[in-house]
């Protein structure tokens, strides 16, 4: 069974709050995305197997450990990319697949525009998405990935709503979710309450 976890960590907290507010401009909103996608990434990356490597210090050889799985980041885009690139910092090695779905403003169904993944899955996958509304894009995106083979699936949001928690949860529940908040609810638009507004849109300037 996945793990459902909302981080209550005070740094979520604070950053979230300029995230939030309608009057952080985008270069601004830009760094806290980055900076809520690396507590994201640390926690959602606790479980990662290792395997021992021999080092040679200045002074003499020791044992380290060093990561002993591939993985694979997948945003989705565009929102996403805010958090890959972000993420990449704290794991160069990884790769970047990306999926593109937008949200069709008037049925709320997600529509695929672009897919890139190799023939062989990596290990590990982290889905990467700012917002899971209704979560039909996040479902898809998974559904995607499970279809190309990967076993071990996390999927990293910063704001979620209930509804969509629920969903991907009963659609993935072997897959981890984890969250920076979960609001309070969707309005007849299907955004989030209180949210932050599109994020697509806020990180790319093109409100
Ligand atoms: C936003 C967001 C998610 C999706 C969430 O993307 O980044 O992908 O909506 O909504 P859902 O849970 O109801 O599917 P959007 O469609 O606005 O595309 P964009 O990232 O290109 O702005
Ligand atoms: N997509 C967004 O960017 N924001 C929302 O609140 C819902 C979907």
């Amino acid at each position: 069974m996945g793990r459902i976890v909302e981080l209550k960590h005070p740094l979520v907290r604070h950053h979230l709050a300029a995230l939030r507010d309608a009057s952080t401009p985008p270069h601004l909103f830009r760094d806290q995305i980055r900076r809520l996608s690396l507590l994201l990434a640390y926690e959602a990356t606790a479980q990662l197997a290792l395997k021992p490597i021999s080092i040679e210090t200045p002074l003499a050889t020791t044992e380290c450990m060093e990561l002993a799985c591939r993985i694979g980041l997948v945003p989705i885009l565009r929102a996403g990319l805010g958090m890959s690139d972000a993420i990449l910092d704290l794991i160069p090695q990884a790769e970047v697949w990306h999926l593109g779905f937008y949200r069709d403003e008037s049925t709320l169904q997600p529509v695929e525009y672009y897919q890139k993944f190799s023939t062989s899955p990596p290990d590990v996958a982290l889905v990467v998405d700012p917002m899971l509304a209704t979560g039909g894009s996040a479902i898809e995106g998974i559904n995607k990935v499970k279809k190309w083979g990967v076993k071990n699936i996390s999927l990293l949001c910063i704001i979620a709503a209930p509804e969509g928690i629920e969903k991907v949860s009963t659609a993935h529940p072997d897959v981890d979710l984890l969250v920076c908040a979960i609001d309070d609810h969707l309005n007849n638009h299907a955004y989030i309450v209180p949210g932050l507004g599109d994020a697509g849109d806020r990180i790319f300037n093109t409100l």
